[in-house]
């Protein structure tokens, strides 16, 4: 199979595209023909060696973690009706022609949504419904997302409003904060304009009851006096380079409830009913993934170099 590796932690220089042994798959798998893989920021800072203590990878490996396909193979053991069906799942090395994937962690994609989009939602949606959800936000809330016109944030936006939220999103340039307006926020505002906190306070009136912080460092931490008391603060993101610091002991003193990136690793049927979720919402026209441009996999390392840059407004994918 046509793959694409990380030689060695580098710059988007170290992928590399691969002949691999087709996967074989075992009592329990199938075999996906891959159509699209999904490219995340965090794929990207691994393979720059960041993150060593909590990413178990040693190079050379083949990245990335969902893929959108149809099954053209079953293991011992599982029914041959799962021949030719259009699936999502998540995989350990998605980069490539082919995958090996669990039957009990495929999602079958339903009628009526392409697997382009099946693949924008096979993380950001499933993340960004279970997100939702955590932090149970409800109808008339203020809520402030940070990382607004990312892959997962443009979700976060549209499923925040759908539930009935007031929502403010941050973004960096013109184009990307109308994306935001469009896609549900009431106020978008151009963090690269200078004062953000001031207009973010005023546009929320005040503060905000929940704060979705998918960017993290020195932006997330400016976000959390935005935090109303007794609301909800999620630190979920790094691209900055950290995680918003949060003060476990000021949060709790102002009765803020804090999440972190480890509420949203989900179990194996937790991540099949979001990833049902996402795509139905998709298919009944109420969600919809932006996607920002599609490299061929053999252009992985354009893809990664496109998503550090920030150029491409909505999610980066990979044609398998
Ligand atoms: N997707 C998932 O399933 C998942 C799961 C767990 C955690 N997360 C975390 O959630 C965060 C957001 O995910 P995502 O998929 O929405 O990422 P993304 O598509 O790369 O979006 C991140 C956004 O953050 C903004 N940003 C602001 N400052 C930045 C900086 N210094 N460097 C890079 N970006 C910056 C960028 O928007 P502007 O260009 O508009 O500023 C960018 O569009 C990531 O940290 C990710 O690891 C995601």
């Amino acid at each position: 199979m046509r793959a694409v590796q990380v030689k060695e932690f580098g710059g988007p220089e170290v992928l590399v595209p691969v002949e691999l042994p087709d996967p074989e798959p075992e009592a329990g798998e199938v075999v996906i023909d891959v159509a699209y893989a999904d490219t995340l920021f965090v794929e990207t800072q691994v393979r720059s060696g960041w993150g060593r203590e909590y990413f178990d990878v040693t190079p050379p490996y083949v990245p990335g973690g969902g893929v959108s396909g149809t099954v053209t193979e079953t293991g011992p053991g599982v029914p041959a009706e799962w021949l030719g069906r259009r699936v999502v799942s998540h995989v350990r090395g998605s980069y490539a022609s082919r995958a090996v994937a669990a039957v009990s962690a495929l999602t079958v994609v339903p009628e009526g949504v392409d697997l382009l989009t099946a693949a924008a939602l096979v993380h950001d949606g499933v993340t960004g419904a279970g997100l939702i959800e955590r932090t149970e936000i409800t109808r008339g809330e203020r809520v402030l997302i940070l990382g607004a016109s990312g892959g997962m944030g443009t979700l976060l936006v549209q499923l925040a409003a759908a539930r009935g939220a007031r929502v403010v999103g941050l973004a960096r340039g013109a184009e990307k904060t109308s994306l935001v307006r469009e896609l549900g926020a009431l106020t978008a505002i151009d963090i690269s304009a200078g004062e953000w906190v001031t207009r973010a306070r005023e546009a929320l009136g005040g503060a905000a009851d929940v704060v979705l912080d998918g960017v993290g460092g020195e932006l997330g931490a400016s976000a959390l006096p935005l935090t109303a008391d007794g609301g909800r603060f999620s630190a979920h993101g790094a691209p900055s380079g950290g995680f918003a610091p949060v003060d476990a002991q000021k949060a709790a003193d102002r009765g803020i409830r804090s999440f972190g990136i480890g509420d949203v690793q989900f179990a194996a049927a937790e991540l099949g009913r979001l990833a049902g979720y996402a795509l139905e919402e998709a298919a009944g026209g109420r969600l919809r993934a932006v996607i920002g441009k599609v490299f061929p996999l053999e252009r992985a390392r354009e893809a990664h170099t496109a998503v550090e840059r920030r150029t491409v407004v909505g999610k980066v994918l990979l044609e398998c």
